[in-house]
């Protein structure tokens, strides 16, 4: 099943237009594509923005008992289509189905004057589907039925994100195994093996984390389910106000967190908090690294290191009024993991904030 990599990710949302212009101003997307009734598309809007190799697609329903419209009701805006890359769409359909996916939409061509896609779907956990698209050098803006179309103003002061690192699903207590065997079996995914303290990491972040990923490591899907923890966990909130399984983080790579999370945050966006205390130890652990301590401790950003070299990340808060799907920002030098030792020293920097409180 070989994948050329993340296509793009496409929203169902309530309202279109303004989840467009959010991704645009706060996160530096720019426009380059529309479908919706000025196109002949009688039923949906949809807007596409790009931000170097990322790609989303925005869309909502134009009329009541709609699926796009049922799904924004059931789950609040968040994440319908997790879209791949495939040199041959019908194949990577057929084979997938042959191995056990449910087909949502079988193999069609469509085409208009700057070529022709192969668009076939896939389901996976929850509400959540994997369209396989197969561009065959298509010359359009995005798809077939989509024109181009530009932003009103340049982004030039964007964040320079850069790319897809990795989509984490988050479904049921118990099933995290089952769409583990799913990935290996539809996808020939292996599991990443990175090394955590399990149990240090499900006492403190409450969650249980496999990771797959394809054989040249372009896409990977970390899937997580709700464990005893501390605290209640996160997962559980997720899918009490998802109503279920479904995407709960898109991870952007960055070759310049520190310069992406000052624009960000000039542009609006909203990133966890992190307390002082967890400055404290975090040089100690991570080790040496390029960027000033001073300048992630500024902006919060957090910092891990495993085997292979360190990481920074941060998170947003999550992009809608659910506490559902967020975004992480990432900058990776040389670490294949994903902060698991930020759970711990994260929970533990709270907790001695707490103590000084004389709260624990
Ligand atoms: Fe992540």
């Amino acid at each position: 099943m070989p994948l050329d990599g993340w296509d793009h990710v496409e929203l169902w949302v309530g309202n279109a237009k303004q989840a467009a212009y959010y991704y645009e101003h706060a996160f530096g997307f720019r426009r380059t594509a529309y479908a919706g009734p000025e196109t002949g598309v009688r039923d949906r809007a949809s807007y596409v923005v790009e931000q170097n190799d990322i790609r989303l697609v925005l869309t909502s329903a134009l009329h009541p008992g709609h699926e796009i419209g049922e799904h924004a009701n059931k789950h609040g805006d968040g994440v319908k289509d997790i879209a791949l890359r495939v040199p041959d769409a019908r194949h990577a359909y057929e084979e997938a189905v042959k191995r056990g996916a449910r087909s949502v939409r079988e193999p069609e061509v469509v085409e208009d004057d700057f070529g022709q896609v192969e668009l076939a779907t896939i389901a996976t956990y929850g509400d959540v589907v994997h369209t396989f698209v197969g561009r065959n050098g298509y010359e359009g803006a995005y798809l077939p039925g989509y024109i181009a179309k530009e932003s009103a103003f340049g982004t030039d002061d964007g964040p320079g994100l850069l790319a897809i690192d990795h989509i984490v699903g988050n479904v049921e207590l118990g099933h995290m195994n089952e769409w583990v065997s799913f990935y290996e079996q539809v996808f020939g995914m292996t599991e990443m093996i990175h090394f955590s303290d399990d149990d240090i990491s499900t006492e403190y972040s409450a969650l249980m984390s496999k990771v797959m990923t394809d054989g040249n490591g372009k896409v990977k899907f970390p899937i997580n389910e709700p464990a005893e923890g501390k605290r209640k966990s996160q997962i559980d909130e997720y899918l009490d106000f998802n109503h279920g399984p479904g995407a709960q983080h898109v991870a952007l790579q960055s070759s310049n967190i520190v310069r992406a999370v000052e624009t960000l945050q000039r542009r609006g966006v909203i990133f966890l908090s992190t307390p002082d205390a967890y400055y404290e130890e975090t040089p100690d652990r991570v080790g040496e690294i390029a960027e000033s301590w001073d300048d992630l401790k500024r902006l919060r950003i957090l910092a891990d290191r495993d085997d292979d070299g360190y990481l920074l990340q941060i998170f947003t808060q999550t992009a809608q009024d659910r506490p559902t799907l967020f975004f992480e920002v990432i900058e990776r030098h040389g670490a294949r993991g994903f902060g698991d030792g930020n759970f711990k020293a994260l929970f533990e920097a709270i907790e001695r904030e707490q103590a000084l409180r004389g709260n624990l």
